[in-house]
């Protein structure tokens, strides 16, 4: 991966979990035998593998217990198993191949409702099942709709009514059962995928080295709300804009905030598995619409917000901002702030009947729920003396 000499001092110092214990282990213990580097870096590349070395390279650690407080300290070690994955499996037999088995999957994770079917079945032909995991969240119940669809019966289906993607992600995608996946797409699902590509978006993002990330808006078909994602031609990617926004903000080839830079919208978002894992600890259980979660996204890039996240250009998609979904106005007003403005189509209610009426209330709970994820992450902020901000300007 490019550009991994900009790691910004985000990590904290704190260790409070027992693997960062181990993490830190592993790095003195590598200190020690004067590899510093390679092991170092072996680890960023290999994080899963930080235990099993840690436990390796320092034996007068391997009975000190105390470390693991997660319930499985009962259990001899070699039983233990950590991490899960969404791998269906015969019931006989021997597993499928793949054809490439050395390239992690990726997965694709979408809250659909069966009004979209048509426009879900296309999305869903563009991510090869020998890449992708499908994993889709029913809001509106309707399972059986799906069967006919020729990639069905390989996805996994879940079902909870009136539910937003965000809560599913939440429940449904824990990191740790998600760990195997390179990247994870949180797509909604009125995207228009003609121009869109997986494996050639993420060998880009992976040549790039985004950790966050989407395909850029075609602006002429789409519901764009904000100028960082519309698509520039002929470029491969962007990870900043310079033309005054559209909301009051401007942005110059100076700036380092988001919506500038490090930013992108939440309706198609792309998540490295190291990212996910920041994200995921960032959903909050009962904000279930996120709102607000996008201008914070720059603390889980891994490094510099300003490089490790951007958007496609090359590979792109066309936004349709359909009205089905709840909590999506149709009609955008660009003098809102950005927060408002991005977000304001992440809802994936199913909501039938009524429209104006739920869809204001919807947008209503939103903001509420805007307000009160500031408020958490300010207090947030304040109580953790040991968190320093690496974007706060001096
Ligand atoms: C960024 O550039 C703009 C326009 O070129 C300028 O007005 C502004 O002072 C610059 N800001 C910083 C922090 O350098
Ligand atoms: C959006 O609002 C503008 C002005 O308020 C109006 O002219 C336009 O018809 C509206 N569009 C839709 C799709 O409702
Ligand atoms: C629809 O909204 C109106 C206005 O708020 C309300 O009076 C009415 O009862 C609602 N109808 C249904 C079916 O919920
Ligand atoms: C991130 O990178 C930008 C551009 O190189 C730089 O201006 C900025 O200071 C960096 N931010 C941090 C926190 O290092």
């Amino acid at each position: 991966m490019k550009n991994t000499s900009v790691d910004l001092p985000i990590k904290r110092h704190k260790s409070l979990l027992c693997s960062r214990l181990f993490g830190a282990i592993l790095v003195s213990a590598a200190f020690f035998i004067s590899s510093a580097i390679i092991v170092v870096d072996h680890k960023k590349r290999f994080p899963e593998l930080q235990n099993s070395d840690a436990m390796q390279a320092d034996p007068t650690n391997i009975c000190e217990n105390q470390c693991s407080l997660d319930g499985s300290e009962a259990l001899p070690k070699g039983i233990v198993v950590k991490t899960s994955d969404l791998e269906m499996r015969p019931l006989w037999g021997p597993r499928k191949k793949r054809k490439n088995p050395k390239s992690p999957m990726s997965l694709l994770a979408m809250a659909v409702g069966k009004k979209q079917k048509a426009n879900v079945n296309e999305m869903i032909k563009k991510f090869p099942s020998d890449d992708f995991v499908i994993m889709l969240f029913h809001y509106d119940g309707n399972v059986d709709e799906w069967k006919d669809l020729e990639w069905s019966s390989r996805a996994i289906h879940l079902s909870a009514i009136s539910q937003t993607k965000w809560w599913f992600a939440k429940r449904f995608l824990h990191p740790d059962v998600v760990s195997e996946y390179a990247y994870i797409f949180l797509w909604d699902e009125d995207l228009g995928v003609q121009n869109f590509d997986a494996r050639r978006y993420v060998s880009i993002i992976r040549n790039e080295g985004l950790h966050i990330s989407q395909p850029a808006l075609d602006p002429d078909k789409s519901e764009v709300h904000h100028e960082m994602t519309t698509r520039e031609k002929g470029s491969t990617l962007h990870r900043r804009i310079e033309r005054m926004s559209r909301s009051k903000k401007k942005c110059y080839r100076n700036s380092t905030d988001p919506p500038c830079t490090g930013w992108v919208e939440m309706m198609a978002p792309v998540f490295s598995k190291e990212a996910w894992r920041c994200v995921w600890y960032m959903i909050q259980n009962d904000l279930i619409h996120a709102w607000g979660l996008d201008m914070q996204l720059g603390y889980c890039a891994q490094g510099n917000r300003t490089q490790y996240i951007g958007i496609v250009d090359s590979e792109y998609v066309v936004h349709y901002g359909l009205p089905t979904l709840g909590g999506s106005p149709q009609n955008k007003t660009n003098t809102e702030s950005s927060i408002e403005e991005s977000s304001s189509l992440q809802d994936k209610v199913s909501l039938e009947s009524n429209h104006t009426d739920i869809r204001a209330e919807v947008r209503k709970q939103s903001l509420n729920e805007l307000e009160q994820f500031k408020r958490r992450w300010r207090k947030a902020v304040q109580e953790d003396g040991c968190w320093v901000d690496p974007y706060k300007q001096q």
